[in-house]
């Protein structure tokens, strides 16, 4: 879905980056996900549904093997807002002992759900967990957990596309857009 051919029928405010920008970027963490794990396997941890796109583009931007697999989980809260609450729909299909765990994130909020699922993947015996994601949010600042690599950091407003979704729609939007707040506060 292309916002140009669109926009009238959308509830979005305006583009924060376009697709191309986050090629690019996704890109460069690429370059550097290459050098830190250098002679190392990395297994890429992506959680559905969000995080789609970017494990696809930042998985092909990688010039090297890497493993994927998939969690889903349900983090409990309504409308814009995360609880911490959260529940395994789909698990792991990988055993992470001894592994290099690569947590691919589209955005970090609260960081709660993040927090959470670390702790989880912690817990089975891998050889080490980091986190990429593509957006951060203000609030992801006050976590006490290290984001290894960061796209880009994001104003404190509801965004959607790139795999991001309100109520699972704008998940196919190329680029990453703001929801017009009357969109949830209506
Ligand atoms: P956190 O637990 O507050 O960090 O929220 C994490 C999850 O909330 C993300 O993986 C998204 O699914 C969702 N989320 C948080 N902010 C946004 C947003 O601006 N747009 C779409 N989803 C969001």
């Amino acid at each position: 879905m292309d916002l140009t051919h669109v926009e009238g029928d959308l509830d979005i405010d305006q583009t924060l980056y376009t697709e191309e920008q986050i090629l690019a970027r996704l890109r460069e963490m690429a370059a550097e996900i290459e050098v830190d794990y250098e002679g190392k396997d990395i297994l890429l941890v992506g959680v559905l549904k969000g995080a789609v796109m970017v494990m696809a583009d930042l998985a092909r931007s990688l010039d090297r093997h890497v493993e994927m697999d998939w969690m889903a989980v349900s983090s409990y809260g309504s409308g814009t807002k995360s609880s911490g609450v959260v529940r395994i729909l789909k698990d792991l299909d990988t055993d992470l002992t001894g592994r290099h765990v690569l947590i691919v994130e589209d955005i970090i909020d609260t960081g709660l759900t993040l927090s959470w699922l670390i702790t989880n993947l912690k817990s089975r015996g891998p050889a080490s967990v980091e986190i990429a994601t593509l957006l951060r949010k203000p609030d992801a600042l006050q976590m006490d957990v290290d984001v290894r690599y960061v796209g880009f950091d994001i104003p404190n407003a509801f965004v959607v596309g790139y795999g991001l979704d309100y109520a699972e729609k704008y998940r196919n939007l190329r680029d990453v857009a703001i929801l017009s707040p009357h969109v949830y506060t209506d």
